[in-house]
């Protein structure tokens, strides 16, 4: 998932004094030429067909094994000493309610969970959904956060329970239903934050009765980020208000209304958005945090539904061609390794997140999709640039924030500015230097390997994920189950910050299993084939439209 904060500090300084020294040559940036695709594997003149028209996959059952026992060990620890609280604090063998109460681990780990057939704990879950009460919590509630875990996580298991796992179970359709009967009776708490002048929602809530907190503006990634889950909970049930108030909130998204603030590149918009006039309020922003699953959901929803959804296609496809022509960027100490910049109207920023590492994993699927050697080429750069990120560091684990100086802008300009003195010798070395140490059991990296595994087939790429799953492994598992770490650049990760969160369960335990995994029905596939599209969380969503729609169950 993407948390709307990441980049805050970056984004609050585009609201504020604004000081930032506008650089004639920076400003306007010259187009950057993209390595022909496929840089990360060069082919051979003679290679006519990209090896993504017929990859060869190789199932490792010991490392889903080893990845099945990591999250076995985390689901004990939650359930024994936190559920059915939220979160587990792992070195004090306690809890946190950090997701309103409702459980949030055990709805984040129930589609994980159905995929690696792990019984008990999917009983532990079924049992548990139905007590669940959406029409109450003592704290504030994030119409985003709510809606990626709870209704997705939901969503998700009913779509699995009552699609290619319905065989292998034996539930009742009564005990199934009362899955979604769960996921509306939420939405129909949630759907108050529409009620705005502009249609646009309100990301904060209370509850008990639902009303909106009276916020004035939303994220781009909080208010671009529903529509798959509204939609398919329109599908579901038959009732079309939910994809109603998610698609109208959409359209001030991809038509912006002050494109000229709003839209600084084609296609790459601000980060947020006034509720009473949908106007866009600033023109910074990036693939990382605030922002980052806007683009993500665009190509998405075309997996989701060509057919109603092209759209959203055509302009995911101009902000990815927009990126290519402007945000490329490669480090003076690294020229082999590619990042997307960030943007504060049209100047560049040089630094990217570990969130924004979700974007390989995203060009790759575009590239897919739309069978496009260019995008699936950024994407397999982006994947080897995060990887980067990741060996880099002492502990193998990439940090939360990072930076690097642009090898085509002017050196050491206001947006450009050199490392600090203690971090020369780690960017000369590795090709970035550390903004933020931080490591909060993210997936965006192991998510995008699989991505360019699916794609290409390569056993590299599994080798990366295990890499990184045994780094994780070393460094985050203590206690009653893993822990966020202080600092990937210090021995032990600088320490645990004791928190085991929800997306643990959804994303890094899940991408991690199906690299190793065999073939279903929900592995990623090339083109329109795909009957399943993942959900920010990873919960993997049943597409609505594409062959699928056609082909039915086929093994
Ligand atoms: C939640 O509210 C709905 C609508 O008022 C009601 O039908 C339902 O019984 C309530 N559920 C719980 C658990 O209180
Ligand atoms: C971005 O452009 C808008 C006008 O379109 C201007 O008001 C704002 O100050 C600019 N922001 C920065 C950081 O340059
Ligand atoms: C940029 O700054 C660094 C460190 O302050 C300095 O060594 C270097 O000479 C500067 N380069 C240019 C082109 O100004
Ligand atoms: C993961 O860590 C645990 C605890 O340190 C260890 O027992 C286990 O062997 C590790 N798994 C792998 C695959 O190295």
């Amino acid at each position: 998932m993407r948390i709307p904060c990441g980049v805050a500090a970056f984004l609050a300084a585009s609201h504020s004094v604004v000081v930032v020294v506008v650089v004639a040559a920076a400003e306007a940036p010259q187009q950057r030429q993209h390595m022909a695709w496929p840089s990360a594997e060069p082919a051979s003149a003679n290679q006519k067909l990209p090896s993504y028209q017929n990859p060869k996959y190789h199932p490792d059952r010991k490392r889903a094994n080893a990845v099945k026992q990591a999250f076995r060990i985390s689901w004990d620890g939650y359930y024994k000493h936190a559920f059915p609280h939220d979160s587990l604090r792992p070195v004090s063998n306690s809890f946190e309610d950090d997701r309103n109460g409702w459980g949030a681990s055990a709805v984040d780990a129930f589609s994980t969970a159905l995929i690696m057939g792990e019984h008990k704990i999917i009983d532990q879950i079924l049992r548990y959904i139905p007590d669940i009460n959406f029409n109450h919590t003592d704290s504030e509630v994030s119409l985003f956060e709510t809606t990626i875990r709870y209704l997705g996580g939901l969503l998700s298991a009913y779509d699995l329970l009552t699609g290619p796992l319905k065989p292998r179970f034996d539930y009742s359709t009564h005990q199934t239903s009362l899955i979604l009967h769960q996921a509306v009776r939420l939405a129909d708490n949630l759907k108050v934050a529409f009620d705005t002048p502009t249609g646009i929602p309100d990301n904060d809530l209370f509850f008990s009765p639902p009303r909106k907190k009276g916020s004035t503006s939303n994220g781009l990634a909080t208010a671009g980020t529903l529509v798959l889950e509204w939609t398919r909970l329109s599908d579901l049930t038959g009732d079309p208000q939910y994809a109603r108030l998610a698609q109208k909130a959409e359209k001030y998204l991809l038509h912006p209304k002050n494109p000229a603030m709003g839209e600084p590149f084609p296609g790459l918009l601000g980060s947020s958005l006034n509720l009473d006039t949908g106007l866009f309020e600033d023109g910074a922003g990036g693939w990382g945090g605030g922002t980052d699953s806007f683009y993500e959901y665009l190509i998405k929803m075309y997996l989701y539904d060509p057919s109603r959804f092209s759209v959203y296609r055509d302009r995911w496809v101009l902000a990815a061609d927009s990126s290519i022509r402007y945000l490329i960027s490669h480090p003076t100490t690294r020229p082999d390794l590619t990042f997307l910049a960030m943007w504060r109207n049209r100047t560049l920023h040089y630094f990217s997140e570990h969130l924004a590492c979700f974007s390989g994993g995203n060009f790759i699927l575009g590239g897919l999709t739309l069978d496009s050697p260019a995008y699936l080429g950024l994407g397999l750069d982006l994947v080897a640039g995060c990887r980067a990120t990741y060996t880099g560091t002492l502990t193998g684990i990439g940090p939360e924030i990072f930076q690097w100086q642009d090898n085509t802008a002017p050196l050491n300009a206001s947006n450009n500015s050199p490392p600090p003195t203690h971090q020369k010798l780690m960017y000369s070395r590795a090709g970035f230097w550390v903004t933020n140490g931080g490591y909060q059991l993210r997936p965006e990296v192991i998510e995008s390997y699989y991505y360019a595994y699916r794609a290409t087939g390569h056993q590299k790429y599994q080798e990366w994920v295990w890499e990184a799953f045994l780094a994780v492994n070393a460094t985050c598992r203590v206690g009653s189950g893993y822990s966020s770490l202080m600092d990937v650049n210090l021995p032990e990760g600088g320490g645990w910050t004791d928190f085991q969160e929800s997306f643990w369960f959804a994303e890094v335990m899940k991408y991690a299993y199906l690299v190793f995994a065999e073939e279903a029905p929900w592995q990623v596939k090339a083109g329109l084939e795909n009957r399943f599209v993942f959900n920010t969380e990873a919960h993997p969503i049943r597409v609505a439209g594409g062959r699928e729609k056609y082909g039915g169950w086929r093994g």
